[in-house]
């Protein structure tokens, strides 16, 4: 069969509440358009992120019945621990109760202040994380991925030959090396295995620890089976190992490729290392057996890493991402080319040239999307990335203005996507009228997500 259908049926079902143009121009204005601060309830396909929104399987709630709440040394953290061991084949694992906590931990570990984190693209938590710890952190992705219409099977690779120079010339200052799998700022793309090996070598001969941002490991994996010379008659499990041994470690938000709505780990195989970490754990997540998480939480996380990695759930989670990418592409309208795994991501800045980066293309192209179909999308473009340099003071722009709209897994059907690419089509048909945003008031960090906005005269 060529169709590809959603490999579950529905046993749970969640109203979603219709709204006419005229509320939501309402809801829009009362929301300074600002789309974090729309109620949900007023949403009607909610692409926010990927992340925390997923639908559990059966398997995973009657886990959840297991759940053993004791506070030290329940059976619930024995499955979790043993499932994420055998998967990441990592000697360590320490629980946490989302991907950001783990990263949190591990820089204060590393003891990042005045040294340097490379990564292909960090995550905004991550360079977050970096920067408050008084680190520096410095991307390097290949040069393809900064062309959003440039088809590259791996565009989420490590530029490795400015990875050898930095760590050159930085020689005792870089504190670690992340590739980010698949690379979420940069479009949901995957790293080869070949770049990740590349990389790993490369660290380990500058004596530089080299981890994996593994919030989206399965997807990454599931790509080089389809993408990368020689991998596909090999398991996803088996891939994904091999992307974790040739890590000395790994932060993971189970929000994403863990299907679950909360949690996350941090692992290493380093024993001193992990013992500093659990111990700065117990002072602000909770003891290293379930690290901030309830006993369901860990047992729900137990089984999604099982489900993640089969082919069947991947094959329709890949193509049904590619099934929005390539319904825009059809309609004419700009994405990052290929489509990722998680997410599509509109080039805003292309779509609509009339509106310049100082008036938020990727915001006003959001907001036009929930004005048109009650879809909600994430802006990641200037509102996002730029703001006052803390140095010069003067007003920074993103590389790109993107709109990426982030399909949470197993929670949409085909129809629902169908309704996104109307509601796209008819974003097209006007865009000539979309227009622009100014910021008027914004908070000292992350202003996207409280900022207030209103269109340009
Ligand atoms: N790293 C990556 C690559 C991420 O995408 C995220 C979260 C994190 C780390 C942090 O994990 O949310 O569990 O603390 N990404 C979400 C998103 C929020 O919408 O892309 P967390």
């Amino acid at each position: 069969m060529g169709t590809i259908i959603e490999p579950f049926r529905i046993k749970v079902v969640e109203p979603l509440r219709m709204t006419t143009r005229a509320e939501r121009q309402e809801i829009l204005r009362r929301a300074d358009w600002n789309l974090f601060k729309i109620r949900a309830e007023d949403i009607l396909i909610d692409l926010l992120t990927d992340s925390g929104t997923g639908a559990m399987s059966h398997e995973q709630w009657a886990a959840m019945m297991r759940g053993d709440e004791s506070y030290a040394g329940a059976r619930s953290w024995f499955r979790f621990k043993e499932r994420a061991e055998e998967l990441t084949g990592f000697r360590h694992i320490i629980p946490t109760h989302q991907g950001r906590a783990a990263e949190r931990i591990l820089f204060a570990c590393l003891d990042v202040k005045g040294k340097t984190v490379v990564a292909n693209t960090h995550f905004d938590t991550t360079r977050a994380n970096v920067e408050y710890l008084g680190g520096e952190a410095v991307d390097i992705p290949i040069p393809e991925a900064l062309k959003p219409a440039l088809e590259h099977p791996f565009k989420g690779n490590l530029d490795l030959g400015r990875l050898e120079r930095i760590l050159r010339e930085r020689a005792g200052k870089v504190a670690c090396v992340i590739a980010t799998v698949t690379n979420n700022s940069g479009g949901g793309q995957p790293v080869s295995l070949a770049n990740l090996r590349g990389a790993s070598e490369i660290c380990h001969r500058a004596g530089v620890p080299f981890y994996l941002d593994a919030c989206r490991f399965a997807e990454n994996a599931y790509f080089v089976k389809l993408r990368e010379e020689g991998h596909a008659n090999r398991s996803v499990e088996s891939i994904a190992h091999e992307m974790f041994s040739l890590a000395d470690g790994a932060t993971f938000s189970a929000k994403k490729d863990g299907l679950a709505n909360i949690g996350g780990f941090l692992a290493t195989n380093d024993d001193r290392l992990a013992h500093l970490e659990e111990d700065l754990l117990i002072l602000t997540e909770g003891f290293p057996t379930y690290g901030g998480l309830a006993g369901r939480d860990l047992e729900a996380i137990a089984v999604g890493l099982r489900e993640v990695v089969e082919e069947d759930y991947l094959r329709y989670r890949i193509a049904s991402t590619a099934y929005l990418g390539k319904g825009l592409l059809a309609l004419g309208i700009p994405i990052v080319r290929p489509p990722g795994g998680h997410a599509i991501y509109v080039d805003a800045g292309a779509f609509l040239p009339h509106v310049p980066p100082a008036e938020f293309p990727g915001q006003a192209l959001a907001c036009a999307f929930y004005e048109e179909g009650g879809v909600r999308g994430v802006e990641i473009g200037s509102l996002m990335f730029g703001g006052k340099d803390p140095k010069t003071g003067k007003e920074r722009f993103a590389l790109l203005e993107l709109l990426r709209l982030a399909i949470p897994r197993r929670v949409y059907t085909q129809s629902h996507i169908d309704y996104v690419l109307e509601v796209a089509e008819a974003v097209a048909r006007r865009k000539g009228g979309i227009r622009g945003l100014r910021i008027v008031e914004e908070p000292a960090h992350l202003r996207h997500f409280t900022a207030r906005l209103a269109p340009v005269a």
